[in-house]
């Protein structure tokens, strides 16, 4: 505003300074007004970073087509590697399933010493399965795909599917998983889809399903009234013309959850009404909504920890079912961690 106007002497100027002010508030709404329209997340105070990419924006919508948040599903995607009896013939109680990417062959040995291994469970049987689809890049070759083969011969937990294994088609795998288990484990009440990640009490858990319904039965971290991320800078971007509520229906955390074994069939009949969107889990959530079944909120709220909290006590590992480590070599220590506390009587 210009120095000189003080907005104090004779009465024309007075009117003058004020239409001023009163312009410039309209300028400065207007502003705020066209920042927020653009961006239903954009927070309160303005970042120059998020500007910066709110100007970006109209560029972005020109360029990705819409069906960039769709993926390839449903599709007839055929097993390369399987165990097409195992789970029939060991009907166990629970299975886990762990996507993986197919060349973290590490992840998995650090899951088969330690929670993959636990497969007799207050007197169930659990059994685990690593869900890989097709590697990009030069892990695709024939020598890995060979090695690989090597792995599953060796122990028996494999299964690859044909689609590219990718972040964005992380909803394929979900999918294939619900065929893999609807066709081929009839005996088993519960499955649990497990990240490779994260800390697993199997004991907690199977104790808790123990409890539980036999039916129309989800759960672990349960997010309600999530806000969609419109974004453009978030992993988790969804654009209005793709998902145009404001909010996600509820959903199970995709770091785990476990579910009775009628589901399977059920996500699959629905997943054929809903276009299949990238975000695996809020898709697990719509086909849910769609059949008519909600999400059970688990019995304690802290027993799916979404995050390592700050402060544990000296019984943490052996009070929670799952949480989210920095990744999977951490779980040897966390495991080592575990056991001791299990001996300790915790
Ligand atoms: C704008 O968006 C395009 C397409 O996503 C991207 O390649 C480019 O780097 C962005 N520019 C800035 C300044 O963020
Ligand atoms: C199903 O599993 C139970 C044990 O969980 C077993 O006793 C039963 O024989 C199995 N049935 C079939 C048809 O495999
Ligand atoms: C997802 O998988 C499908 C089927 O294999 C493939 O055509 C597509 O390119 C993949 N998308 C990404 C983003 O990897």
């Amino acid at each position: 505003m210009p120095k000189n106007c003080k907005c104090a002497k004779p009465l024309g100027i007075k009117v003058r300074c004020w239409w001023l002010l009163l312009i410039l508030f309209f300028l400065m709404g207007l502003a705020i007004f066209i920042f927020y329209s653009l961006d239903q997340q954009a927070s309160w105070p303005m970042n120059p970073w998020r500007i910066r990419s709110l100007s970006n924006q109209s560029y972005i919508d020109v360029t990705t087509s819409v069906d960039s948040y769709f993926v390839e599903y449903p599709h007839p995607y055929q097993f390369l590697m399987d165990e097409p009896n195992r789970c029939q013939e060991e009907s166990p109680f629970l299975v886990l399933i762990i996507p993986v990417e197919p060349h973290n062959q590490e992840a998995r040995n650090i899951i088969r010493n330690t929670w993959g291994k636990e497969t007799m469970v207050l007197g169930h049987v659990v059994s685990h399965y690593f869900l890989l689809g097709l590697s990009t890049e030069g892990y695709g070759t024939k020598a890995f795909q060979e090695e690989l083969l090597l792995e599953s011969q060796r122990h028996h937990d494999i299964l690859q599917s044909n689609f590219v294994d990718s972040y964005k088609n992380l909803t394929i795998k979900t999918m294939v998983m619900f065929e893999w288990l609807s066709t081929h484990c009839s005996n088993t009440s519960y499955a649990m889809k497990i990240d490779s990640d994260i800390f697993l009490n199997v004991q907690k858990l199977v104790d808790l399903l123990l409890k539980a319904p036999r039916q129309h039965y989800m759960t672990g971290h349960v997010v309600r009234d999530a806000l969609v991320l419109r974004n453009h800078d978030s992993k988790w971007f969804m654009p209005v013309s793709v998902f145009p509520d404001s909010r996600y229906p509820p959903y199970v955390l995709g770091l785990g959850y476990v579910f009775s074994l009628d589901l399977p069939r059920k996500i699959l009949g629905a997943s054929s009404h809903i276009r299949a969107v990238y975000i695996e889990d809020v898709y697990v959530g719509l086909c849910m909504k769609h059949e008519g079944i909600e999400v059970t909120d688990p019995p304690d709220g802290g027993l799916f920890q979404a995050g390592m909290p700050f402060y544990r006590n000296g019984c943490y590992w052996t009070s929670v079912i799952t949480t989210i480590l920095k990744n999977s070599k951490q779980l040897v220590d966390i495991w080592g961690l575990y056991e001791t506390q299990t001996q300790s009587g915790c």
